[in-house]
């Protein structure tokens, strides 16, 4: 199957030039004033398209793509997945409760990573009848044979090893090196299979690996999975035999190139991974978030204010860090877009969010096209770890959901109330 990826790789975009932004073909102007700003946009179309290509280019083997629920865990947008084959990578409980509630039957689909999973929510994925744990420590397979054993059930697990590889990316988001809290070791795996092999309760699934996310590159994939099949075929000698491989998520977009073509990222993807697993004839588990959601997604709000200060120009919009924490926490760029464009020169403004700290900004010193106060703004590329990492912060409402299929957009998420906020407090 080949899939083009030209015509939602960037679903946001005006239909003829010098026209208001749409997401395909709903305008942003109409859906910001049914639903109010800011407010999330994310485009099924793109989700479905960018699954696509995983499945295409990994055709030739027996796979499963596990959505990362943590880069965007919207019922609406859980159940669109799951109701094309995918499966998910959970990282707590309440996750796991998510994905029950938008689709129970993909429970059979779900892996479980995580440094810290308590008794509790390992016993609810049992009960579940998840597809395997990603045990990330000595500890935890202790802990998940005692729960198996307690609750009668078999768990079936991966050990997550840490193949000390190094992916260019932001050091919050880096995993795969040995000082990392991640995985256990290559050369402790072995003696945690045979532990696992005196537990009735216990059954050797598969390996897992993750190094980290927005990895550009092809190669540190490449380079992680071939040491996974190295260990792999050493396990196979020592009577341990691994059936799946989880080669983890991480494969990342590009924020500022307006033509970049995911189709060719995943195919190069794609062929350092089949590279890598040569020989391997079991099944394959990729973990997907960012590249599925990230680009389907904008963040619309609306400009409050133009603050002229000194030579500075501050652009001051409803939305902010709260809303999307990107770029203060990592120094994210987000590309912005007036959603009507105005005639004039660009200039050099800092768009900021109305949250009493300095952290909160979305872009500094950016060219921008002219925007006045009661103007729509875009942030693009928000759909991934946007909302997934909202919060109340300055006791404001987190924004509405918008999910555009085809030509309907319909609400997935209301906006909250500051009733909502309030509700769980008691004086
Ligand atoms: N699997 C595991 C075990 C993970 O820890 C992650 C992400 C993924 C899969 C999905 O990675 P992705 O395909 O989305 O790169 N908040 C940060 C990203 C944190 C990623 C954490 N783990 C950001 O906004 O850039």
């Amino acid at each position: 199957m080949t899939v083009s990826s030209k015509p939602f790789s960037r679903p946001f975009h005006p239909p003829q030039p010098g026209a208001a932004l749409h997401c395909g073909t709903v305008s942003l102007e109409a859906l910001a004033k049914q639903f109010g700003t800011p407010l999330y946009v994310y485009s099924a179309d793109q989700i479905l398209e960018r699954l696509a290509l995983f499945q295409a280019a990994f055709a030739e083997r027996d796979r499963l793509i596990c959505y990362a629920v943590k880069a965007n865990s919207a019922l609406a947008i859980l159940k669109l997945l799951a109701a094309h084959g995918a499966g998910f990578d959970i990282v707590s409980g309440g996750e796991l409760e998510r994905v029950l509630a938008a689709a129970p039957e993909a429970a059979e689909r779900v892996v479980f990573s995580g440094v810290g999973k308590t008794a509790a929510e390992i016993d609810l994925a049992l009960n579940a009848g998840i597809l395997s744990f990603n045990v990330e420590s000595e500890g935890e397979l202790d802990l998940l044979a005692a729960r198996a054993q307690k609750l009668r059930k078999h768990a079936r697990f991966a050990i997550r090893v840490n193949p000390d590889v190094f992916a260019e990316t932001h050091p919050y988001i880096s995993t795969g090196l040995h000082e990392h809290k991640f995985g256990v070791a290559m050369k402790t795996a072995l003696a945690m299979y045979k532990r696992a092999a005196s537990s009735k309760w216990l059954e050797a699934h598969g390996i897992s690996v993750h190094i980290g996310s927005q990895i550009a590159s092809a190669e540190p994939f490449g380079a992680a999975l071939e040491r996974v099949h190295k260990l792999v075929r050493q396990l196979a000698k020592a009577g341990v035999e691994i059936r799946v491989i989880d080669a983890g998520g991480g494969l990342g977009i590009d924020y500022y190139n307006r033509s970049f073509d995911p189709g060719k990222r995943v195919q190069a993807y794609a062929k350092a991974v089949n590279a890598a697993l040569d020989g391997f004839s079991g099944k394959l588990l990729i973990e997907p978030g960012r590249f599925l959601v990230a680009q389907a997604g904008a963040l619309v709000t609306r400009v409050v204010n133009v603050k002229r200060s000194g030579k500075k120009t501050f652009v001051i919009t409803d939305a902010a860090m709260n809303d999307l924490i990107r770029p203060a926490l990592y120094q994210a760029h987000h590309e912005i877009v007036p959603v009507k464009p105005r005639s004039g020169k660009a200039r050099a403004v800092d768009v900021v969010g109305p949250v009493c700290e300095t952290g909160d900004f979305f872009a500094r010193d950016r060219e921008l096209a002219p925007v006045e106060p009661g103007d729509l703004v875009a942030l693009l590329d928000a759909g991934a770890y946007g909302m997934a990492q909202s919060s109340n912060y300055n006791t404001r409402p987190r924004p509405a959901e918008v999910l555009v299929e085809g030509r309907t957009a319909r609400l997935i998420r209301r906006r909250e109330t500051i009733a909502d906020l309030l509700a769980p407090e008691m004086i």
